[in-house]
């Protein structure tokens, strides 16, 4: 017989995600990471550290999506709805741990500031899932379309003879575009264009910051 989850039981649920997010050990998909297949290539000191700082600013934005997904399953209505947010969440998982394991290989720690991207975008996602499922599958779109844009602003900047990361990032790219047509599929509207615009403020501000630190 299955047992029906008390409030507790969700909190502490929730709490486990928290935590194993930021610790790293968050539930995958289990895919492949697209950065076996290819080829090792040694990397100068300047290159690899462009590319650990790249791959600081996309582990620290997979930490903002892992949160942002868990913010809004706490509050959308939809069984349906809840379903593609928990696939994605796990997708967005498969990237962190790419994200993270790659930054290990390239000898540079996840951003300091993780801990606050993950709260200040879990309080936004359970916002946004608040005002109604449209609303909320449409910022989710929205963020997913910006995270498109910002994968392709890396792929240019890239050094070219890192393949490892290259390939993480056109998988990401592709789930990405994919997790934005699930959105909109599922009932996501159109944002109002100032909200657009703050999404773009706040994602440079983490962009900025975890390049760094
Ligand atoms: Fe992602
Ligand atoms: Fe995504």
């Amino acid at each position: 017989m299955q047992r029906a989850y008390s409030p507790a039981d969700t909190l502490i649920a929730h709490a486990d995600r928290v935590l194993r997010t930021l610790a790293g050990h968050a539930k995958t998909t289990g895919r492949d990471n697209p950065a076996d297949a290819t080829e090792h290539t040694k990397l100068d000191d300047d290159d690899a550290k462009l590319s650990a700082q790249l791959m600081r600013v996309n582990h620290a934005g997979e930490v903002a999506a892992q949160a942002l997904y868990q913010g809004q399953s706490l509050t959308a209505r939809n069984k349906d709805v809840q379903e593609k947010l928990t696939q994605a969440a796990e997708e967005e998982n498969d990237h962190l741990a790419w994200c993270r394991k790659r930054l290990d290989e390239l000898g540079e720690q996840t951003s300091i500031l993780d801990p606050f991207w993950y709260l200040g975008s879990l309080a936004i996602g359970a916002t946004a899932g608040l005002a109604g499922d449209k609303w909320s599958l449409g910022f989710l779109a929205e963020t997913e379309r910006q995270v498109v844009q910002h994968i392709d602003s890396h792929l240019e900047k890239l050094p070219d003879s890192d393949h490892k990361t290259r390939a993480i990032l056109e998988q990401m790219h592709e789930d990405e575009n994919q997790h934005a047509t699930t959105a909109i599929e599922q009932g996501g509207v159109e944002l109002p264009e100032p909200i657009k615009q703050s999404m773009q403020l706040v994602s440079k501000i983490m962009t900025k910051t975890s390049f760094w630190v």
